[in-house]
């Protein structure tokens, strides 16, 4: 089966094809240090066969917190219990990447001491219900500088690689997006001046890990919203990151504002027709690139992973629903079990009432 096949990420090499796309885990302690719970967790990832894992995001500036309790990499002093995590996950023969984040306009001010949320454009945020200061150059700059950093202290910590959260909304997707970013300047305008941010982003990113190192993205294929990122735009933007330099794009889709089915984080995926939703946008991706696919979004068989690869609409199958539910999934898969458990019904999801991130039917069982 191609799904158990190796695969080379770089200088990743991964014995299949399953990657645990990034999930907030809400496990570090308040002030982003990484807790045995959170090791634990990703031990018990590492265990359970999964070929690459990608940590929930973890905050490149505190301008840019979304939730509680997220992993931070902002600081020197990070490095330290993150290395404590790489080191745990390569005990047991893991791959780990961490995710860089900032949220922009989709956070709450309440994470940010009751300063407004930064984003490219002052454009009212729905479901946070907060509308956001429009970042000045400087801060731009800071914000670039802080992504480079970041990947520095991620190399410095021992992980295999970093991932660019580029999707979902999130500030990288905010500059690229003509819905959130309407500036007329250096940073905005045009297609060409909304992919200034990231270009500067990955730039200093480079300048900190070098081109050895693996650097990846997660983007939007489609924004799913009037006015916002389509399919055309997001190829586009995915070659430019390819003749750059990028070593993989995980092929997403959706904003917070866009229609529950919609989103990137779909409810409901019972069927094989609502299965793997990010599927035909990932096989233009593939057919425009060269360059390693992830696809992610619903997908809950093994049957269905395996014709994705088949077909070659996608090179790795990302999960992150099913694997909150059965981190050991991999192995499962690997001695024949087909349907995931998970029935996507999203309680996962309500982070901000949870403890932490967890499957919240396994608890009802309890
Ligand atoms: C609890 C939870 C937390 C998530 N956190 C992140 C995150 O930190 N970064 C990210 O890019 N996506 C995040 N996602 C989205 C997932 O990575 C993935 O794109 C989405 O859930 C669809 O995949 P699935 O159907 O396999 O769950 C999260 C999803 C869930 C359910």
């Amino acid at each position: 089966m191609k799904l158990f096949s190796n695969f080379e990420i770089k200088t990743i090499k991964m014995k299949n094809r399953i990657v645990r796309s990034a999930t907030f885990e809400k496990m570090a302690d308040d002030d982003g240090f990484v807790t045995d719970k959170l090791i634990d967790l990703y031990v018990n990832l590492a265990k359970g066969g999964v070929g690459l894992i990608i940590t929930g995001n973890a905050l490149v500036h505190t301008s840019g917190r979304s939730a509680p309790k997220m992993i931070c990499i902002h600081n020197d002093f990070y490095i330290e219990g993150l290395k404590r995590l790489t080191d745990a996950v390569h005990k047991e023969d893991g791959k780990i990447v961490i995710q860089l984040t900032h949220g922009g306009r989709q956070c709450a001010s309440i994470f940010l001491h009751g300063n407004p949320p930064l984003a490219p454009s002052a454009v009212y945020e729905p479901v946070y219900k907060v509308k956001p200061r429009e970042l000045k150059h400087e801060e731009i700059w800071e914000i670039i500088d802080s992504f480079g950093k970041a990947a520095r202290r991620a190399k410095e910590a021992g992980f295999d690689g970093v991932q660019i959260h580029g999707a979902h909304g999130y500030l990288v997707n905010q500059f690229l997006s003509p819905y959130t970013n309407r500036r007329n300047d250096y940073w905005g305008g045009d297609e060409e001046r909304r992919f200034h941010f990231l270009e500067e982003v990955y730039q200093s990113i480079r300048d900190n890990v070098g081109y050895d190192y693996p650097v990846m993205i997660k983007l939007n294929a489609c924004d799913f919203i009037d006015g916002g990122l389509t399919l055309d735009e997001s190829l586009r933007i995915a070659k430019r990151l390819e003749n750059l330099g990028i070593d993989a794009i995980e092929v997403s889709g959706g904003i917070v504002e866009s229609k529950i089915d919609e989103r990137p984080v779909r409810p409901k995926i019972d069927s094989p027709e609502k299965e793997a939703y990010f599927r035909g946008f990932a096989r233009e991706f593939k057919k425009n690139l060269n360059i390693p696919i992830m696809v992610v979004g619903g997908i809950r068989s093994r049957t269905t992973a395996e014709d994705i690869l088949q077909k070659n609409d996608a090179d790795l199958i990302s999960l992150s629903r099913p694997l909150i539910r059965e981190p050991d999934l991999p192995k499962k898969w690997m001695k024949g079990k087909d349907i995931v458990d998970c029935i996507y019904c999203n309680g996962c999801m309500r982070f901000i009432k949870l403890e932490h991130v967890k499957c919240t039917q396994l608890e009802k069982k309890k």
